[in-house]
């Protein structure tokens, strides 16, 4: 087995998860929307789910919940539908330079049609200034959309700042909590924000299932796909009942564990830095190591390309991630590492590494020794 540390991009789902899917499979197949028991019963795995998605993020009303096939879904759903709810306004969104494709391709899309779209700086360690959110609002503001916590480098922005100022001037806020839903405690009641999105796979549940957290479901959203009114009319189609049982258990066993799994993972984490910043002379870290995500470390190997690295570490059977991406052989330099002020040159070197529940120390020193020796090359 390799020592897999890249958690950011996708997490192996918890044996119960596994073991909770397939009995789901078997025992409940039913079709939520039917009346008779079959259904009934699939419907009752589906509501035990949104309470125990609800436990995570400290929603009051289970209800809210509404599934949905992931992350990238979650963001459209949010962007898309508050569009969609007012087509013949002018509207403006704001939103920032470092999110998640799944944010900023939407918004791309948004622009095309006609919408007007403020994209945010960041600053060096990746955190948008809510001042620049006052700012940048205006009285055609309906949605901003800022994300809870980096992907590549883990950098936490100051969701309940943001929340207070948009909710002042009547602005919809959105926050993208895809990395750090299961990884840090979160509460949408003290956060204030009016939608949540989040996914199974990046905390030990199945790929292919995630939810909207909706403060006031029907206002607000108009919905993406349009057929059957499941989900309270805002997402269409018949619930994948096993994936959302599945996303469930996950949640509860984040629940039980998040205490004592954050701690453990920040332990790690430091060490693997400390580590690579004896060993290797101009090894940078890029981030908020403080107060961001505990299991993140961004950072840049001197004299390597991350593509090379990754494939040297692969060699070394240590799987790790990247930013960069590369397309016909042409390597673009992390978008959120140049919004960070870094220059192209370290980004393109910039490795991601995301410890996850089952990492050792162990495997941290071994990675250490690798890097070590690699960069000796
Ligand atoms: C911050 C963030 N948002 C959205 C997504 C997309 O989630 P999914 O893979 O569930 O569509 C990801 C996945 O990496 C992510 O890191």
């Amino acid at each position: 087995m390799p020592i897999y540390l890249d958690h950011n991009a996708t997490t192996p789902a918890d044996p119960a998860v596994i073991t909770a899917v397939a009995t789901a499979m078997v025992e409940s197949w039913g079709n939520p929307s039917t009346l008779y028991g079959t259904g009934k019963n699939a419907r009752r795995i589906l509501d035990a789910s949104r309470e125990k998605i609800a436990a995570l993020i400290g929603a009051d009303d289970p209800s809210g919940i509404i599934f949905t096939s992931g992350g990238t879904e979650g963001n459209n759903m949010v962007l898309f539908g508050a569009r969609c709810s007012h087509p013949s306004h002018r509207m403006h969104l704001i939103t920032s330079m470092a999110e998640h494709k799944a944010v900023l391709r939407p918004c791309r899309r948004l622009e095309e049609q006609g919408l007007d779209v403020t994209y945010l700086p960041v600053d060096h360690l990746g955190r948008v200034d809510p001042g620049a959110i006052r700012r940048a609002l205006t009285p055609e503001t309906r949605l901003v959309s800022i994300m809870f916590a980096n992907n590549e480098v883990g950098t936490i922005n100051p969701i309940a700042e943001i929340s207070e100022i948009c909710r002042t001037s009547g602005a919809l806020f959105h926050t993208d909590a895809v990395q750090a839903v299961g990884k840090v405690p979160l509460d949408v009641k003290a956060l204030g924000v009016d939608f949540l999105t989040l996914s199974a796979h990046k905390f030990h549940g199945p790929r292919g299932i995630g939810a909207v957290w909706i403060r006031q479901p029907g206002s607000g959203l108009a919905p993406l796909l349009h057929g059957g009114s499941q989900e309270r009319g805002l997402r269409a189609g018949t619930e994948n009942v096993a994936g959302a049982h599945g996303l469930g258990v996950a949640a509860e066993i984040a629940f039980q564990r998040i205490a004592a799994d954050a701690p453990q993972m920040r332990i790690l984490r430091d060490r693997l830095w400390e580590r690579i910043r004896i060993e290797i002379s101009g090894a940078r870290v890029h981030g908020d190591m403080e107060n961001g995500l505990p299991n993140v470390l961004n950072v840049s190997i001197p004299g390597w390309e991350a593509e090379e690295l990754v494939f040297a570490l692969e060699r070394e059977g240590i799987e790790a991630g990247h930013g960069s991406a590369c397309t016909t052989g042409q390597t673009t330099p992390s978008h959120v590492l140049l919004a960070m002020g870094i220059p192209p040159k370290e980004a393109r070197a910039s490795l991601r590494f995301s410890i996850g529940r089952g990492n050792t120390i162990e495997e941290i020193d071994k990675t250490a020794d690798v890097l070590g020796r690699l960069s000796f090359r």
